[in-house]
């Protein structure tokens, strides 16, 4: 979604917003923009597309403070006017995040004489600021208004017209972090785009920040308070592609260390994963892969710790009517913690229950709202297809696991134990597989179906969802069993069907699906578990996952997967870490 950039410092300003630009893209966008200071007067540019088009009409000027943006449409098409910074009156302004309630504003400020070129709440709200400020004096006191007048989130760079050498911040619901470094002070909407300059960070939280050339001073309620510094303690590595051709498959190929490293650091400080034995039912919500990673966790809690848990859609969680109890836990789950939707189905749960967040992004909203956290320590994820991250989600859950059956089951956590120290190897082993026979053969298609059952179901959707987002192959999972409701008459000659066999328990009645589609014509690629004997008439092309423990494999199966989709988007010649209309981070619900 959105991304904010702000620089006041010693450099010329405008390199240093349009890299900071190019940092965030994998954020999401269709249009972008920069205002800075020069001679003490706004320049504002902006335009549709990439920022490379923008690059196009900048001009060079001496200048040493200003904002940028890269806008993801929800008000208003992606076009030049629509695109921010917008200017109204004596305020320039970009914006994260949705205003709720900008029609009744608008209708406000058009009483009052204001006029409005685009369709966007970003315009309504930098007229509310002008309305409400307009003298320097009454800048901090003018902004913290906007608090009680604001429905719905925001994060906003502000520069005033009557104070050139200061960069106003403020957030609410979308994210937004400050940083000092020797050549400047930045505002951004996450850490790659100042972690060239330095890895040490504030959370601007309910405060508003004023980044001046050489200081950032932080205001609650009018007075000045002190923050917290923060240090971001991961490879700066892990925010560029290193070597790679995309952030996508550079994550891929960290998760083998990332699921050592994950071990050791848990393994050594099982303390830090919590408890859910004493929980009577437990809610897990979360959206897209991180509710799939969610399924998956689901079924191993239910089958090893007889704990019946349910898995929602936080989009939906949010406003359906709920059950929960004092006694219950929910546990959300995001790789960002900025999810709006997951956001609001945590707030909503801690009214009643305990929370529990399963969270990469340290500090984020989710980590820090949530009674209790988990980290997955997955370092930044970039691409917007999570992979590495997904990956660390199921371990999270196969950890919570791991930790109970410590105390009921000694003989099968030892084995997992055992599983746990093969993982790494049997991921690389994974990622080495060539996987380019099968590649040409899915390109070629505009639809593929996936299949499995229970476990296997919900790794299948998880697959599906990452070949779809990258490769613009329509794609849709069926729980095997349902083939024969319905679907089963959208297969033709060479149709790829994708199944998935590792539940040991249940995969010959998938076998029997599988059939069923290949007697129809279809392409049958099986991905299944080692052990697992299946007949060489039920595939045409094979992928082997190793057998581990089942709270091992889990981990394995998806990773062909994500494989497969990266390699047919890039047989395809897609935008791998950027697919179209698609967001890292959706703060918007
Ligand atoms: O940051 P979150 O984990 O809360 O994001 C949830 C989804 O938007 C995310 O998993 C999305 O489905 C993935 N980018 C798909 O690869």
């Amino acid at each position: 979604m959105c991304g904010i950039i702000g620089y006041n410092g010693k450099e010329n300003a405008i390199p240093i917003l349009i890299e900071g630009l190019k940092s965030l893209e994998y954020r999401g966008y269709d249009s972008s923009g920069i205002a800075y200071f020069t001679n003490n007067k706004i320049k504002i540019f902006k335009e549709q597309g990439r920022i490379e088009e923008l690059e196009k009409i900048l001009v060079s000027d001496d200048t040493n403070i200003g904002i940028g943006h890269t806008r993801w449409a929800t008000h208003g098409r992606p076009n030049n006017i629509n695109a921010h910074p917008h200017k109204v009156g004596n305020v320039t302004l970009v914006h994260n995040g949705i205003i709720e309630n900008y029609h009744e504003l608008k209708e406000e400020l058009l009483k009052k004489g204001y006029t409005f070129k685009s369709e966007t709440d970003t315009e309504v709200a930098a007229a509310l600021v002008d309305d409400l400020i307009k003298t320097k004096e009454n800048i901090i006191s003018g902004l913290a208004k906007l608090k009680n007048i604001l429905k719905g989130s925001y994060a906003f760079a502000i520069l005033f017209d009557f104070d050139p050498d200061n960069i106003y911040a403020l957030r609410y619901g979308s994210p937004l972090i400050v940083a000092e470094s020797s050549i400047g002070n930045f505002i951004a909407s996450d850490i790659p785009a100042i972690l060239k300059y330095t890895k040490n960070y504030y959370l601007i939280d309910d405060s508003i920040a004023v980044i001046t050339k050489d200081k950032i001073k932080f205001y609650l309620n009018n007075q000045e308070i002190h923050k917290e510094k923060l240090t971001f303690n991961h490879d700066i590595m892990s925010a560029t592609k290193g070597g790679y051709s995309h952030f996508m498959l550079k994550e891929i190929n960290e998760e083998p260390e990332l699921v050592d490293k994950y071990l050791k650091y848990y393994l050594n400080n099982l303390e830090l994963i919590p408890s859910i034995s004493k929980y009577k039912k437990i809610y897990i919500v979360a959206c897209g892969s991180a509710y799939h990673a969610s399924l998956i966790g689901s079924y191993l809690i239910e089958k090893y710790l007889n704990i019946e848990t349910k898995v929602e859609l936080a989009s939906e969680f949010r406003y359906k009517k709920n059950f929960l109890k004092k006694d219950d836990l929910v546990i959300l789950v995001s790789q960002s913690g900025e999810t709006a939707d997951t956001i609001a189905s945590l707030r909503l749960a801690k009214e009643t229950t305990k929370t529990l967040g399963i969270v990469n992004v340290v500090g984020s909203t989710i980590a820090r709202e949530s009674q209790e956290v988990i980290y997955i320590n997955a370092g930044c994820e970039i691409a917007v297809a999570t992979t590495k991250a997904f990956t660390l989600q199921v371990l999270t859950f196969s950890m919570l696991i791991y930790k109970e059956l410590l105390k009921i089951d000694p003989e099968l956590s030892k084995e997992v134990l055992n599983d746990y120290n093969k993982l790494s190897q049997e991921i690389r082993k994974l990622i080495n597989i060539d996987y380019k026979d099968i590649v040409n053969k899915i390109s070629k298609h505009k639809d593929v179906f996936f299949i499995g059952r229970l476990i296997d179901y919900y790794l299948a959707l998880e697959g599906s969802l990452k070949l779809k987002e990258i490769s613009y192959i329509h794609s849709e999972t069926y729980a095997a069993g349902e083939l024969k409701h319905g679907t089963i008459s959208l297969i033709e000659e060479n149709t790829p069907v994708i199944s998935v066999l590792t539940d040991k328990s249940i995969y010959e009645k998938t076998i029997s699906n599988i059939k069923e589609t290949k007697a129809r014509g279809a392409y049958s690629l099986v991905i299944k578990r080692e052990c697992l004997n299946i007949a060489s008439d039920v595939y045409d092309d094979l992928i082997e996952i190793p057998d581990l423990s089942d709270l091992t494999t889990c981990v394995l199966s998806v990773i062909p997967m994500q494989l497969l989709a990266y390699y047919v988007a890039l047989n395809l010649g897609y935008d791998i870490d950027k697919p179209r209309n698609l967001a890292k981070s959706v703060t918007v619900e």
